[in-house]
């Protein structure tokens, strides 16, 4: 699907990083915003400084682990613009570094409400709307830590491999019902954003006094140790559009993904041949 000027784009998750750099891709591009986000404050900044940019902008206050609050966001489009083309399934926090034996059941209850669920309720809410349109797409953002092992982070790369099935699936279940409908999933490296501040701030990382600078540097250590050079939220807000763009349905940005991806199919080709 061409992404051109008088279209309408939802982003959730919208008020910093990943979807920040798709709005101001895609205000770019001339596409009308609706900006959604949980944290009012970080909403109100970021669609003030689209807005001064020049941007057509809705900012709409949702979370989206809860279904009621996405369905409202999807009235709330469609009252302001009348239609939806392309559906930032975005929003996103990362789970704190531990082993799998060591993690909470309360993070891994919030990380599948907001990575898993709040991909589904996106899709249950503007599905029908882009059906009844016969055109639309929807770009999930998933991770790299969705095509290959990122050891500590079993809450997260788990939901992320989820957000890669589903929007494999989902592609063919909109082509099923017309040529001009589908999905993409984003899954970059390392990203320069604050998903640690905000996680922190949104009580997915919990930070025992004290451990903040240690639990840092294991993460960053971590991060590194798996990651190339970090990616500007920019670059990978264009690199998804020039995917959509394309009709692709993986975008995977960052220098060092091909080669974790490779490594993870070429050893399940091998087991698979092995039977
Ligand atoms: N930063 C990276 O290195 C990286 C790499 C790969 C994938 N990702 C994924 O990209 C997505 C965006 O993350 P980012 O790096 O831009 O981080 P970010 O913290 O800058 O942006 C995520 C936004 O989502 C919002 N959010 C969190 N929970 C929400 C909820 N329940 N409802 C609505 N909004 C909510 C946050 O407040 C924040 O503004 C996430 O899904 C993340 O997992 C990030």
């Amino acid at each position: 699907m061409r992404m051109t000027n008088g279209q309408v784009a939802v982003i959730t998750g919208g008020a910093s990083g990943i979807g920040y750099g798709l709005a101001e891709t895609l205000a770019d591009r001339g596409v009308r915003l609706v900006l959604s986000e949980i944290r009012e404050e970080g909403l109100d900044k970021a669609t003030a400084s689209l807005a001064a940019a020049g941007a057509e902008v809705t900012a709409v206050v949702a979370d989206v682990s809860d279904e009621a609050s996405v369905r409202a966001l999807a009235d709330r489009t469609i009252a302001a613009y009348g239609r939806v083309d392309l559906v930032c399934n975005n929003a996103g926090v990362v789970s704190p570094p531990a082993p799998l034996w060591e993690q909470q059941a309360r993070i891994w209850e919030l990380m599948i409400g907001v990575k898993v669920l709040g991909v589904v309720h996106g899709v249950k809410a503007f599905a029908p709307l882009l059906i009844e349109q016969g055109t639309g797409h929807f770009l999930n953002t998933a991770s790299s830590g969705g095509l290959a092992p990122l050891p500590d982070l079993t809450p997260y790369t788990t939901t992320m491999h989820a957000v890669v099935g589903l929007t494999e699936t989902l592609d063919q279940e909109l082509k099923r019902v017309a040529p001009g409908l589908g999905a993409t999933v984003l899954c970059p490296g390392l990203v320069d954003t604050p998903l640690g501040q905000n996680s922190v701030a949104l009580g997915a990382i919990d930070l025992q006094a004290g451990a903040p600078a240690a639990l840092r540097n294991a993460a960053m250590r971590d991060a590194a140790a798996h990651f190339g050079a970090k990616l500007t939220p920019r670059a990978v807000a264009e690199s998804a559009i020039t995917a959509i763009e394309a009709g692709r349905v993986h975008v995977a940005p960052g220098s060092d993904v091909a080669e974790r991806a490779r490594a993870r199919v070429t050893s399940l080709l091998a087991d698979i041949a092995a039977g």
